[in-house]
């Protein structure tokens, strides 16, 4: 009988396997973009101990920024550097053409702004978050907190029910909606949408700024998707 290897380990294995690939191509000086969530933690335990062969690290949220800070990795700021070389984060749902649903931990408005601003995008992900169609999940959307009410009726609109995050508030200070029971067949056309809606500060798909490459986690390995 196979044994059953448990969803962290695979986070671990798949976040040790993006160090190895960032690690490889790495010069002093340069700057790795670091995202947030459980998967990310553990790259962040594993790019911390080579903090001497890089130039520092731009985070995308407090978290991640006082787990860096914690194992004496400099954390810059992304107004304070040219370039970054690498953005490596997680994902809540990834489909076969690398759009990815992100912002479970609510850090998916600076997780998209490191993403964008970085040469290189790597995905690391466990097998659950591999699904044929994103949505499942749902899509959670940043707003700012006085048009809660009014985003909310547009996003039913678009035939979805709505939660809000009850007692959360994003690092930037805002509020979360997410986004239930829509199937998101066409994640550039809404992303696009729903970031048209007035008082939306970003929501969680990742389509006009997908990963270049997703590493997946597997009891078999670790696998690519790229798009
Ligand atoms: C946070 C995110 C995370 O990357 C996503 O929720 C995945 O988290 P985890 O690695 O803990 O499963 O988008 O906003």
């Amino acid at each position: 009988m196979t044994p059953r290897v448990d969803q962290d380990e695979l986070k671990r294995t798949v976040a040790l396997a993006a160090v190895d690939l960032v690690a490889a191509s790495l010069d002093a000086g340069q700057i790795v973009g670091v995202g947030t969530g459980s998967t990310t933690n553990h790259f962040i335990d594993a790019l911390a101990k080579l903090k001497d062969r890089f130039g520092g690290a731009v985070s995308s949220s407090v978290a991640s920024a006082q787990r860096l800070a914690a194992h004496g990795v400099r954390v810059v700021d992304l107004n304070e550097v040219d370039a970054i070389a690498v953005y490596v984060d997680g994902a809540d749902e990834v489909e076969p053409g690398s759009a990815l649903v992100k912002g479970g931990g609510g850090a998916h408005t600076r997780e998209k702004i490191v993403a964008a601003a970085a040469d290189r995008f790597i995905c690391i992900v466990d097998e659950s978050k591999v699904v044929d169609e994103l949505g499942a999940f749902g899509v959670p959307v940043e707003v700012v907190p006085m048009a809660r009410r009014s985003v909310a009726a547009r996003l039913r609109a678009l035939g979805g029910d709505v939660r809000e995050r009850r007692g959360f508030v994003t690092d930037n200070g805002n509020a979360v909606l997410d986004l239930h029971g829509l199937a998101v067949t066409d994640p550039d056309g809404l992303e696009a949408r729903i970031n048209n809606l007035a008082g939306v500060v970003e929501n969680g798909i990742f389509a006009v700024n997908r990963p270049d490459l997703v590493l997946v986690g597997s009891p078999d390995g670790v696998r690519e998707i790229a798009p």
